[in-house]
């Protein structure tokens, strides 16, 4: 059984957390879960996982809209875990608002946090991965990448920007035994998508094929099969998991 260290960025959130779990119970993966500096549920995040059984969970603070924050954060992962064989860049946020009224620190907030992130944690790992001849990165796009949506033309950009980097970065390590994929989810339960207002969140979902949401343990279960040793011929591909939502 081969030991591989994962780092999912922005690992205690909704999505976060359910690949965390996933990974942690997948043979030999140790699992690095990142968050924020003083990020105030990490120690309660870390202690749920050891209620769980998974003591092949540490925690990684950092912040990856920010090269330096990214770069150090890394760097003690690697001396104190091991260097990065799966990366799943994950973390991000929504400042959603029509254009007309987006400030532009919320066209700033989005792009650092969902499409910036992904070059300072990938540039980070990405050439020991193509040292050692082996590597996963995931990128967590967005069915609202691939439509466009009303009030998201910061987020529809950055989450259609992270397809078009592993695209472009999976020609450059695929002889090198690294794959990049990403995966676009459509709307799922968690506290980003609860915190859109009811009327609004209700015509959405009455919108999806499937007629529910999806839960973070559908997502994760893809991201498992993606950084797996059998999903090595997979790679630049943008995987929909939307319900039906939006076809491709
Ligand atoms: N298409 C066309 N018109 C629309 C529309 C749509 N999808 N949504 C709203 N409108 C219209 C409204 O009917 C309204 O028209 P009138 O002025 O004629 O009444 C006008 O646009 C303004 O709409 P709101 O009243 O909703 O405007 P607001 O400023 O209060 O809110 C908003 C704007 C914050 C963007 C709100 O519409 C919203 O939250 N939309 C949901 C955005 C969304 O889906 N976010 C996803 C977050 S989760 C996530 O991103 C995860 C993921 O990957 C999927």
């Amino acid at each position: 059984m081969t030991r591989r260290v994962a780092l999912i960025t922005g690992g205690m959130g909704g999505i976060g957390t359910a690949v965390c779990r996933k990974l942690a119970k997948s043979n030999g993966n140790v699992v690095v879960a990142n968050c924020l500096p003083g990020y105030p549920q990490k120690d309660a995040w870390l202690a749920a996982m050891r209620k769980e059984g998974l003591e092949n969970v540490h925690a990684a603070e950092g912040d990856v809209s920010d090269f330096d924050s990214t770069a150090a954060m890394v760097r003690q992962v690697e001396a104190e875990v091991g260097p990065v064989d799966i990366l799943v860049n994950n973390a991000g946020v929504v400042r959603d608002n029509m254009l007309k009224k987006l400030a532009l620190s919320e066209w700033m907030a989005v792009i650092n946090s969902n499409l910036n992130s992904v070059f300072n944690v990938t540039k980070n790992v990405i050439d020991g991965m193509t040292e050692r001849g082996w590597g996963r990165v995931v990128n967590m796009s967005s069915v609202n990448g691939q439509k466009g949506q009303f009030g998201q033309t910061n987020y529809s950009a950055a989450k259609a920007g992270v397809h078009g980097f592993a695209k472009a970065l999976a020609q450059e390590v695929i002889r090198k035994g690294v794959t990049v994929n990403s995966v676009s989810p459509g709307y799922v339960e968690t506290d980003m998508v609860k915190s859109i207002r009811k009327d609004v969140l209700d015509k959405l979902v009455a919108g999806i094929p499937i007629g529910r949401l999806a839960q973070p343990a559908e997502i994760a279960a893809l991201v498992a099969f993606l950084t797996s040793e059998e999903a090595g011929y997979i790679t630049g591909a943008n995987i929909a998991i939307n319900g039906g939502m939006y076809m491709v």
